[in-house]
């Protein structure tokens, strides 16, 4: 029997330490990409993968994403009576009626992998997707839909990966492998954040995974790794010792939204293509470059 992906984890616990001030009473995840926060741009691409259960693991700060996803009584009955039908359409529409919306608690910052750790009673049996609203990806398909193709076919756990600037490996989990067909890599390695001299490959994990749950397993007894965190990266590296693990260069343009530059380069891109603005925003932009 052929299995599906039906539940996506969403580790939003994280400081946002990066963007502070801006981060200290609110969620990074808020952070608007133009109008829509990053947290939604990642539940619309779980969406349109087929995804209906998305576990949040959230922590301290991290109310606005509840509200977010939840029934704003005051807000949409002031716009019914101010008859303002499409912000209204637009404020009900923010997660479709079948979509499951589930939070976990992290009570403590003990590490990706610990996060997704705590989905496990959520998760139990299946495959699931874990998405970093942080790395918002542009694909003409949308980079989940592409990765649960992919699973579809081969049933087995997936990383998105691309290739970074070798100067860049110590940022990310990095993979060894070889090619098994067009844009697909058999893993045999994986090691968070290398040094570029040390770094297998220069082909990097960027937030998006297909994990099986034999993964939970693997997070339950790793010892804590890289910044003394239960890395996810290190869970993976046991997984691929008894199954079948694949890289999956997708095809799409990343942001990196947890660095100020990536996040910039993100508001003029999706800005460059929002249907209200595009035009003037163009006109603008030609003016101060
Ligand atoms: C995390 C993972 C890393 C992955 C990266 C992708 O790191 O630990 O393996 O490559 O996300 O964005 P973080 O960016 O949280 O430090």
């Amino acid at each position: 029997m052929k299995l599906k992906i039906t539940k996506a984890v969403f580790p939003v616990a994280g400081m946002g330490s990066r963007f502070l001030p801006a981060t200290k009473a609110t969620a990074k995840e808020m952070l608007p990409v133009v109008d829509k926060p990053l947290i939604q741009y990642a539940v619309e691409e779980a969406v349109a993968a087929g995804i209906t259960d998305m576990v949040f693991i959230t922590g301290r700060n991290k109310r606005a994403i509840e509200d977010h996803f939840d029934k704003a009584y005051e807000l949409e009955a002031t716009l019914e009576a101010q008859g303002k039908n499409e912000l209204l359409r637009l404020v009900q529409s923010v997660v479709p009626k079948h979509v499951n919306c589930i939070y976990i608690r992290q009570a403590e910052p003990l590490g990706l992998g610990h996060a997704v750790l705590c989905a496990k009673p959520v998760i139990q049996d299946e495959p699931f997707a874990v998405i970093l609203a942080d790395d918002l990806i542009d694909g003409d398909t949308p980079i989940v839909k592409q990765m649960v193709d992919v699973f579809a076919k081969h049933q087995s756990s997936i990383l998105g990966v691309q290739d970074v600037p070798r100067a860049h490996t110590r940022q990310y989990g990095i993979v060894s492998s070889t090619n098994l067909e067009k844009d697909i890599e058999h893993v045999h390695g994986i090691v968070e954040k290398p040094q570029p001299d040390v770094a297998p490959s220069t082909l990097a994990v960027v937030g998006r995974y297909i994990l099986t749950p034999r993964i939970f397993h693997h997070l339950e007894n790793i010892r804590p790794g890289a910044g003394g965190e239960i890395q996810l990266t290190d869970g993976i590296a046991e997984l691929l010792k008894e199954e079948q693990l694949l890289a999956y260069r997708f095809n799409g343009i990343r942001y990196d939204c947890g660095s100020k530059l990536g996040y910039l380069q993100a508001q003029v891109a999706f800005g460059l293509k929002h249907e209200e603005l595009r035009q003037d925003f163009a006109a603008y932009l030609k003016t101060v470059s």
